[in-house]
């Protein structure tokens, strides 16, 4: 078959087409210029066969031969779940050399949080509240999975989540919208480097767009019910900032909202990412969500569905082949508009071009034996997990001291090299985890005697016989460390619970543990909050990891025996039980607050009178507060804030607010903390949460040592879609709050004239 070298086509003619279907307002740079004159002449020699052809993500099938005559054809834009260079580099040359026009194909893969160095899966890289660890590690990602030819990730994951039954709570950064559009830009920088063209560059996917953590009752893949001023104000920043980073891909998410499922949403699709942001890179719906269409009862078939979802705005479909099979028909009877597949086409071109596939296709297969474990990726792994751990109790046991002699170690997650990395691991190796039992022998093993007896074999464990071998092995220890939590499997895609119990006879072996009278440090290893007040009840202390990857196990160790002091802060507030769900701190105040007084139902008098026990919004069991709350978590030290003023106390929308404050480390150690500065619009034209996260940054001061700090806050940062779904900065009283945590710290108040 004859085919066209696209790198040598002239740019004259894509040229003046490019600069007449430009926006005026838009000034390209030269670089922009080039690509979409190559987009444009490119997209002039395509045939409908092979337009359809880019828009056509499939998985691999393992088998180069089967796949060969597809790629050949040009009916393949990308390929999922390739991870050998030479495999990759067998299907490019297909595709560069026996495919009439040449276009490289776009290797796609998970690559979630790492891809062989496993990070903290990303709730926990949020934990840590610092955006360069989210950038590192997306950058070390990338580097190690453009090693063996994968050029687009998706990830970041961006959706609020505010209910921990759903399990892809594990794989966001939480319940907060400013703690998740930082993070997630970071991330977005981190894979996508300087420039795409970088070698080492991934194009990044913002996902699954979108409010697909509001599904409903926690269970994934289920209907959301979501306002567009709900959407506008909560579900849509963080894929905003993540578009303003730069992402080049976008993925609909699996959820219908208000009725309309996303991979067919023409108002988030095309009104808003579109219109509205000027997103300029390509959207692929989530695995067969077009298809799936017919069964939410939204399509009557897949010719249907795909009519919707390319109209809609989707400009690739990933596996379901619903866009190669349907659309010509779709065209030829008008129902779907050929400029709609041509934009679709130039957006994915667009995004190889700026990746640079054309003129660089293939992978040098040497790259990986470097990238792959690098030690400089394993040092930043760790630093990842020593920044995401929280501390949530201590009654001073920890940091463990030179007094402690021996140490007994139990629980099913002491050494879980596998679920330790936690959930979306294709790519991850168990024989590289560094455990909390490996680690700990080797960083003590000389000096304590350590013993291991973990009682549970995995976390969903139930024998109590095992319970009875750790106790009497733990009998005479000075300090025990309990290991618990989560398999990864207990959490991820599909992966909802409708309890936050610790599972199997976890809760068992604590208590029993804690009946020995030995000081029990429980450290929880898991894919999400759980309800646990009644373990840490029976724990001195209570160090949480949400899964923590590769390097957790040496991360836990220098946290336990103070070579590092734990800085992390809860990304998701942790209910009492299930019960309480949904909870979180940006919630709004209702007509019927708490006063305080209410009382709960061990105090009921009998024959109590129908209002005596207070009318406001709380649980007669479990009251109105969370186990622990948003933006929660201890040091080893203790930091005291104070002296909170602002510089003035009337501003007008377009200035900035300085709040100045003093923080000081009155304990004996140096130590970080996560300095939080939340704000309050007491009264706007639509109700507003009691609280919302504005600023927050990590603050390391050394024993003793008094820092004032002033945190800068641009007015306009308090606009909010009122009343008129208007994005405004509405006048009124404010307040603001710095502390360390989103329930303490008390109040200044302002106005915004
Ligand atoms: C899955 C997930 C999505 C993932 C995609 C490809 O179903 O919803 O997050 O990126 O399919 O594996």
């Amino acid at each position: 078959m004859k085919t066209f070298n696209v790198k040598h086509i002239s740019l004259s003619l894509g040229l003046m087409a490019m600069i007449a279907c430009t926006p005026k307002n838009v000034r390209l740079s030269s670089a922009d210029d080039v690509i979409e004159s190559r987009v444009e002449n490119l997209l002039k020699m395509m045939t409908l066969e092979e337009k359809l052809g880019q828009m056509n993500q499939i998985s691999s099938s393992g088998n180069i031969d089967e796949m060969r005559d597809l790629i050949a054809r040009g009916e393949v834009g990308s390929i999922l779940n390739e991870t050998d260079p030479e495999r990759i580099n067998q299907l490019q040359k297909i595709a560069v050399e026996e495919s009439r026009l040449g276009i490289p194909i776009l290797m796609s893969r998970d690559v979630i949080h790492g891809f062989k160095t496993i990070f903290p899966i990303p709730l926990g890289q949020a934990a840590s509240f610092d955006p360069e660890i989210a950038q590192e590690g997306a950058r070390i990602a990338a580097i190690e999975a453009t090693s063996v030819g994968i050029k687009w990730t998706f990830s970041p994951m961006v959706d609020i989540a505010r209910d921990p039954r759903w399990g892809r709570c594990a794989e966001g950064y939480g319940e907060d919208p400013y703690l998740t559009s930082v993070m997630g830009a970071a991330t977005v920088k981190g894979y996508q480097a300087d420039s795409l063209s970088d070698p080492t560059a991934m194009a990044a996917c913002a996902k699954h767009f979108v409010g697909y953590g509001a599904t409903e009752g926690g269970r994934d893949y289920n209907s959301t019910g979501i306002s567009e001023r709900q959407l506008r104000n909560v579900y849509l920043p963080p894929f905003k900032a993540a578009t303003e980073a730069g992402a080049a891909t976008f993925m609909t998410s699996f959820n219908d909202n208000d009725g309309v499922p996303s991979t067919a949403n023409k108002f988030i699709l095309d009104n808003v990412l579109r219109k509205e942001w000027n997103f300029d890179g390509f959207v692929v719906t989530d695995w067969e969500s077009a298809k799936e269409m017919i069964k939410h009862g939204f399509a009557a078939d897949e010719h249907e569905a795909a009519v919707k979802s390319a109209n809609a705005g989707v400009d690739m479909e990933m596996v379901s082949y619903m866009f190669v099979k349907e659309l010509p028909s779709a065209i030829k009877q008008g129902e779907v508009d050929i400029k709609k597949i041509d934009n679709a086409v130039r957006n994915i071109l667009r995004v190889k071009y700026r990746l640079g596939l054309f003129e660089h296709p293939y992978t040098d297969t040497n790259l990986k034996d470097k990238a792959l474990y690098a030690d400089d990726h394993l040092k930043a792994a760790k630093k990842a997990a020593v920044e995401s751990a929280v501390l949530l109790k201590n009654n001073g046991i920890l940091p463990l001291g030179s007094n402690i002699k021996k140490v007994a170690i139990v629980g099913p997650m002491a050494d879980a090299s596998y679920d330790q990395l936690g959930t979306w691991i294709f790519d991850g190796e168990s024989e590289h985890t560094v455990t909390p039992l490996a680690a700990i022998r080797k960083m003590v093993g000389n000096n304590v005697n350590v013993t291991f007896e973990p009682g549970l074999t995995y976390s969903r464990d139930k024998n109590k016989d095992g319970v009875r071998r750790a106790v009497a092995a733990a009998k005479n220890a000075d300090v025990i460390l309990a290991f618990v939590g989560e398999e990864a499997i207990l959490s991820g895609e599909a992966h909802c619970l409708a309890s936050l119990e610790l599972q199997g006879a976890q809760s068992e072996l604590i208590a029993e543990l804690s009946k020995t009278g030995k000081p029990v440090v429980t450290v929880v290893i898991a894919g999400r909050p759980l309800s646990i007040g009644k373990d840490a009840d029976n724990s001195a202390a209570l160090l949480y990891n949400f899964h923590p990857g590769t390097m957790g196990g040496e991360a836990i160790a220098e946290l336990l025996w103070g070579k590092a002091v734990p800085s992390g802060k809860l990304p998701m507030t942790f209910p009492k039980s299930v019960g309480q769900i949904p909870m979180y701190y940006a919630h709004n105040n209702t007509g019927r607050p708490v006063v305080g007084n209410e009382v709960l139902i061990d105090n009921i008098p009998l024959h109590a009178g129908q209002t005596s026990l207070g009318c406001t919004s709380f649980y007669l069991d479990e009251g109105w507060t969370p186990l622990y709350p948003f933006g929660f978590g201890l040091s080893y030290t203790k930091f005291e804030y104070s002296n909170l003023t602002l510089d003035k106390t009337t501003y007008n929308a377009n200035e900035t607010i300085k709040a100045n404050f003093t923080l000081a480390n009155t304990g004996n150690m140096e130590a970080t903390e996560v300095v939080q500065l939340y704000t309050h619009d007491i009264a706007a034209s639509v109700t507003r949460p009691v609280k919302e996260l504005k600023r927050f940054e990590r603050v390391t001061l050394k024993p003793g040592e008094k820092k004032d700090i002033t945190i800068e806050l641009p007015a306009q940062e308090l606009a909010f879609y009122n009343i008129d779904n208007q994005y405004v900065v509405e006048p009124g009283q404010f307040e603001l709050w710095v502390s360390g945590d989103s329930q303490s710290g008390t109040p200044v108040t302002f106005e915004v004239k």
